[in-house]
């Protein structure tokens, strides 16, 4: 541990973002003593009733960036599309954990993916495109079914476009209003699974258990901690996982999305500096939470253990189930070991409202039980 590093309880944390992964940062941190203040530019955000203080400003505002920095002890992040000169800035008044090269890096798709590929990580094929021309070539040379994606700021399957043949690139272009993107070459996927490493101001890393992820629509729709998958499988993603956690040089989270392809190829979708969707279960299935790991991460603080509890899942509850009005909570809560999430929102269509886990025997039934409690939530 770096002499003086330590953040103890009682120090306040600076997070950019004020969204459901800040919300559940801070109620993670304020059991541990820490005071939390948010960055986001709706002062209506999910973090605001269980945080200190929210300033409300873009993520690319300088000043407000260095206001954050100026009142907290460490500023950390819950999205990654921070301006680089806010972050920067902040820098000069507490510690970012991560920082911004870690930011810049991954914040452009085509950065990320040449990073990825200039340290040997297995990737699928792609290539990028900045301008319409370019783009039909890309889809030419990758056969045809891709997917297109801005290299900056989608998430949850906005900003990206599947297309079935090259011909369909001009419209995809025109649809997307990106300066640059990237066009995959569409996988045929067997399993989309994650790994989460945390790693400590002080270089101490941990490897979350193998999560496995089912997507509906390109959104997580469940996940399931730990991957029913072989022993092998889930030693060489964590390895690839720890490799880039260590080669990056992340303080903090990083999650490592991954595609386990037909033909048995394990290659790298996608990383994110900071908690994930996939890991909402680790609060049941792990020793440690994600969100009490991070807190722990960029205050210098021992990491906690990763070892799993019980296998345990999540279902995402979008905003479709509102669609004919309140949700039956109380028909989805009657099933005695699942648990309600709700990140305060308000609802639209494709929105992530909140999430329901249960634990359970084993993965299959984890998984088995959060769909029924989700099957019941509609009206
Ligand atoms: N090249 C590909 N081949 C096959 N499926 C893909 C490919 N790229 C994306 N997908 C599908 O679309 C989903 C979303 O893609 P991706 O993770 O790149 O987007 P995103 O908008 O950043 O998502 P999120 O922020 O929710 O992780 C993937 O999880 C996968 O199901
Ligand atoms: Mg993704």
């Amino acid at each position: 541990m770096i002499k003086g590093a330590v953040l103890p309880p009682g120090k306040t944390i600076g997070i950019f973002g004020g969204g459901q992964l800040a919300r559940m940062m801070a109620l993670a941190a304020r059991p541990m003593g820490y005071r939390v203040h948010v960055l986001d530019p709706d002062p209506d955000c999910a973090a605001k009733p269980v945080v200190e203080k929210v300033i409300a400003a873009s993520f690319d505002d300088v000043d407000a960036a260095r206001a954050l920095a100026k009142g907290v002890d460490v500023v950390t992040l819950e999205i990654e599309k921070i301006g680089l000169a806010a972050l920067t800035a902040a820098a000069e008044h507490a510690p970012c954990r991560p920082d911004a090269t870690i930011l810049e890096t991954i914040q452009d798709r085509a950065l990320q993916k040449r990073w990825l590929k200039g340290h040997a990580i297995p990737i699928g094929p792609y290539m990028e495109a900045a301008t319409p021309a370019q783009l039909k070539r890309a889809a030419e040379q990758l056969g045809g079914r891709c997917f297109v994606k801005a290299a900056h700021g989608g998430y949850d399957g906005r900003g990206q476009m599947e297309l079935a043949s090259a011909e369909e690139a001009p419209a995809a272009w025109e649809e997307l209003k990106a300066d640059s993107v990237v066009c995959e070459f569409a996988l045929d996927l067997d399993k989309e699974i994650s790994v989460l490493v945390a790693r400590s101001a002080s270089g101490e890393i941990a490897v979350y258990p193998v999560a496995h992820n089912h997507h509906e629509k390109r959104i997580l729709a469940w996940s399931v901690i730990p991957a029913e998958i072989s022993e092998e499988l889930a030693t060489k993603a964590k390895d690839l996982a720890r490799g880039i956690a260590d080669g990056l040089k992340v303080v903090g989270l990083l999650a490592v999305e991954m595609f386990v392809t037909k033909t048995g190829e394990l290659l790298v979708n996608e990383l994110a500096p900071r908690p994930h969707n996939s890991y909402h279960a680790s609060d049941s299935a792990c020793v440690t939470s994600q969100f009490e790991q991070v807190i722990r991460a960029v205050c210098g603080l021992p990491l906690g253990s990763v070892a799993t509890v019980r296998p345990s899942a999540i279902a995402n509850i979008l905003g479709d189930v509102w669609e004919k009005g309140e949700p039956k909570f109380e028909r989805a809560l009657a099933i005695p070991n699942l648990k309600l999430s709700l990140y305060g929102k308000k609802p639209r269509p494709g929105r992530k409202m909140g999430h329901l886990t249960a634990s359970a025997e084993t993965s299959e039934d984890a998984v088995a039980v959060v769909r029924r409690g989700l099957n019941g939530l509609r009206p």
